[in-house]
């Protein structure tokens, strides 16, 4: 009989730890025990896998005993606390949040961009997700890095609520029944009205004026792409979608990027839907691309304003294509030496 692992996931109840549970079961990975962990808020409640009910547990300091892979979707203090406690217990740990990705000793991995990764990954104990954002684009950018090296980004990243997790999304559903209901609302996830609203601002801002997940977008697609260097600036916006992050991207490449090429660089690649037919009114949207797997890309046009100019526009489900399903594969090509 092949083997099956014993699996925790920290941050069960959130909306990343269900779509990874939904995925775990979806791509029917060897599961021979699975520990859901979460906080003292939801002690004693149950989840679904496979037909059965399992038993949520308050994360503690035993919780990792006899596991072998524990996936991290909490809050990055959660990570930074309890990863080395899992490790330590004997796990390989897959985070989802921040607080391992700025560390150049723990391997940042996204199977479409740098499976090269993933031999260094073997024999680590901890190893990071991209953000949801970086994640797309790169997924996006890659062929066309290929066709002509990039030289620079200017991206205008659109943030669904669901990005804020479970309470992002409860805010924005109660805010449109205020509003609608001719009452006033309360901001307390966002920084202001999120509903019939835009908010340039998705954390806290540094001295320079950058919001921290606009700095996080920059360093993880840099990582990603193995491009130190790349010019990037980037506008994080927060809008009053629940699912799919989308993004305005304009690509400025060292040589000339040819439409016909990108476009077939872009369909020939795992994990990319070209969907672009503007005229027929096809082009990616978030509500589109919520449930899919893929990085829907669409808009594409020759910038004139610059040699070496593209503009595109992207959408992609941040729960599942930017989150649980790269750290299931991840799990597979290290567990399973799976391939695609
Ligand atoms: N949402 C996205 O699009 C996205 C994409 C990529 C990465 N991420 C990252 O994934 C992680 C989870 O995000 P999410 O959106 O799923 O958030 P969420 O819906 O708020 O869920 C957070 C989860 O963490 C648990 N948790 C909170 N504090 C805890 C503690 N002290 N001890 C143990 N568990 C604790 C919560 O448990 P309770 O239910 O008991 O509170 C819940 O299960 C975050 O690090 C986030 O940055 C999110």
């Amino acid at each position: 009989m092949s083997k099956e692992f014993h699996i925790a996931v920290v941050g069960a109840t959130g909306v990343v730890g269900r779509q990874l549970l939904e995925i775990l079961e979806e791509r029917d990975f060897p599961v021979a025990q699975l520990r859901l962990l979460a906080s003292e808020r939801s002690d004693g409640e149950f989840l679904d896998f496979r037909g059965g009910s399992l038993l949520v547990q308050r994360l503690d300091e035993e919780a990792f005993a006899g596991i072998d892979l524990a996936f991290f979707c909490a809050p990055a203090a959660v990570s930074a606390r309890f990863c080395p406690i899992a490790a330590g217990a004997g796990a390989v740990c897959i985070d989802f949040s921040g607080a391992w990705r700025i560390d150049a000793d723990v391997p940042l991995v996204l199977p479409e961009v740098n499976p090269h990764e993933i031999a260094r990954a073997r024999g680590k104990k901890i190893i990071a997700i991209p953000g949801a954002a970086a994640a797309a684009l790169a997924v996006a950018l890659k062929p066309l890095h290929q066709l002509s090296p990039l030289r620079r980004l200017v991206v205008t990243s659109v943030q669904a609520v669901s990005g804020a997790g479970q309470a992002g999304i409860d805010e924005l559903r109660v805010q449109c029944g205020e509003l609608l209901n001719g009452r006033p609302c309360d901001a307390k996830v966002f920084p202001r009205q999120i509903a019939f609203n835009c908010l340039p601002q998705n954390g806290p801002f540094d001295a320079d004026g950058v919001d921290a997940e606009e700095a996080a977008l920059v360093h993880d697609l840099r990582r990603l792409l193995d491009l130190p260097e790349l010019g990037v600036s980037a506008t994080a916006v927060r809008v009053p979608v629940f699912y799919g992050y989308s993004a305005a991207v304009n690509v400025e490449a060292q040589g000339a990027l040819s439409l016909p090429q990108a476009r077939a660089a872009l369909a020939a690649t795992p994990g990319v839907a070209l969907i672009d037919e503007p005229a027929e009114g096809d082009y990616p949207t978030p509500v589109d691309a919520a449930g899919q797997d893929e990085v829907q890309v669409g808009r594409l046009r020759v910038d004139g304003s610059r040699p070496g100019g593209l503009d595109l526009w992207l959408a992609a489900d941040n729960l599942r294509a930017g989150a649980a399903l790269p750290a299931v594969r991840v799990a597979e090509l290290l567990f399973l030496g799976r391939e695609e």
